[in-house]
């Protein structure tokens, strides 16, 4: 049934690694979601708690999904398989694989927005307003079914072209270059005319604004921009030699990806004050800040067209930016179902990455066209999927598979880690800190859905 290990794939190096699991940690998430989320839930008072859930629950729960991915060298299905014989196990892998087809299924089309601002922003400034307008229309049906699947012919040429060859270089070129123009496009808005009360909105945090819906938003934001709940790194796990730190690994990861929200902030929050002196609305008559999709894809592109020629630069490499950090999270998000097509089905990385990507490119096309679909579906599979999946990771590993085993796998890379600070405090996270606040994050927002 399983493939032999030469065939599944490694990563080439230390590095290439950390950068494929950064990349698909930052994504829209980061750019798109972050921001918009610290500007609505008070400042920096929302980073905090952030930054807190990211290394209270996030970093435990990467470290257990790369610990159970090289184990068992395996998709998350087989993964869960080969940790417990449990019967349920199996099926929270094979939970995680439904995530990826339908997280990916509507992320595509947002994706896909990305690539026809490019095109609406280059037609602006031709010249040509109404061709541009037609890029920028979110809701056109056959507009978004064009490029969603451009994206994902895109995807499925890394994945077809392996692991190493593949997804390690397209990342190892696509990361550094997603922190050179975000660094270089903080530097040039932070000089513009109304970004001092961007930066000051930022970073003052307005502590009377905790409450538990922001600790909330902040866990579902963490689970989500660190890919976690859904056997992404288990599946970029098993590709790992035993050489590597996985404890360091996954805090390089962590980091990156707290680094790189941090910094999209440093650029959006400016930039909607930016757009503001300059006339365009961003709160609604109540007083509140437009929606994210509102504020990324209509606020920044009429800042950037009320710029002048600078605008046409500046729009078009903050679109290709955010096209490119979805690109490295759209990679991870079809591996994992492609994993487990070539573990479980004995299919060849092609065939997989074909039928699975058809599969997922129908629907991305039935969102295109219903785009209100997206909403319920970041509900189901963002909102109580991840958690769901993060939870059920720390009771398999936390009470099945065990602690001591995990660690076993982990002291490769980190030697006589089991003697070390880290193995209690990990092991108490897993198996209490971390499920406890997982299931509360889960119940209330059960709660808040039915309320
Ligand atoms: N982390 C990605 C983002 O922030 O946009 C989204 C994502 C990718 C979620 C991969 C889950 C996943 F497995």
């Amino acid at each position: 049934m399983a493939t032999s290990e030469k065939s599944r794939g490694n990563w080439n190096s230390k590095l290439g690694f950390i950068l494929a699991a950064a990349g698909s940690a930052v994504g829209l998430g980061n750019i798109w979601g972050f921001p918009s989320q610290v500007a609505d839930n008070g400042g920096a008072a929302f980073i905090v708690i952030y930054l807190l859930c990211c290394l209270i629950i996030g970093l435990p729960v990467m470290i257990a999904e790369l610990a159970v991915g090289r184990y068992s060298k395996k998709n998350p299905v087989g993964a869960f398989r080969s940790v417990s014989s449990s019967w349920f196990a199996p099926l929270i892998g094979f939970w995680g694989v439904i995530c990826g087809v339908m997280i990916l299924s509507f992320y595509l089309v947002v994706a896909g927005w990305t690539a026809g601002y490019v095109f609406e922003e280059i037609f602006f400034f031709m010249g040509y307003p109404e061709l541009a307008s037609w890029f920028g229309q979110l809701d056109n049906g056959l507009k978004n079914a064009i490029f969603s699947v451009l994206f994902m012919l895109a995807t499925i040429a890394i994945i077809t072209g392996g692991v190493s060859n593949g997804i390690e270089k397209a990342t190892k070129l696509l990361m550094p270059l997603l922190i050179f123009i975000l660094g270089m496009m903080i530097l040039y808005v932070l000089t513009l005319e109304g970004s001092a009360e961007g930066v000051r909105v930022y970073l003052r945090p307005d502590f009377s604004s905790i409450n538990t819906d922001l600790v909330f938003s902040a866990m579902g934001q963490a689970f989500f921009s660190l890919s976690l709940g859904m056997g992404a790194l288990i599946t970029y796990g098993s590709y790992l030699s035993k050489k590597q730190n996985l404890v360091e690994s996954a805090t390089y990861v962590t980091l990156a990806d707290v680094g790189i929200a941090f910094m999209a902030g440093f650029l959006i929050i400016p930039a909607m004050y930016v757009a503001q002196s300059s006339g365009v609305q961003i709160f609604d008559a109540d007083g509140n800040l437009f929606a994210s999709t509102t504020l990324v894809f209509n606020v920044l592109p009429e800042m950037f067209h009320n710029m002048g020629g600078i605008g046409l630069i500046a729009g078009v490499m903050f679109f290709v930016l955010l096209g490119m950090a979805a690109l490295t999270s759209t990679i991870s998000l079809l591996e994992v179902p492609v994993a487990y097509m070539i573990d479980e089905h004995n299919v060849s990385r092609k065939q997989a990455a074909w039928s699975i990507g058809g599969l997922i490119m129908f629907f991305a096309v039935i969102v295109s066209f219903y785009i209100g679909l997206i909403d319920l579906l970041v509900v189901i599979f963002n909102n109580i999927g991840l958690p769901l999946g993060g939870l059920m990771i720390c009771v398999v590993v936390g009470y099945l598979w065990k602690t001591e085993s995990a660690l076993k796998e982990i002291s490769h890379g980190f030697e006589n880690v089991e003697n070390t600070w880290f193995a209690p405090l990990w092991s108490f996270f897993i198996k209490v800190i971390c499920p406890l606040v997982i299931g509360l994050v889960f119940i209330s927002t059960i709660y808040n859905i039915f309320n």
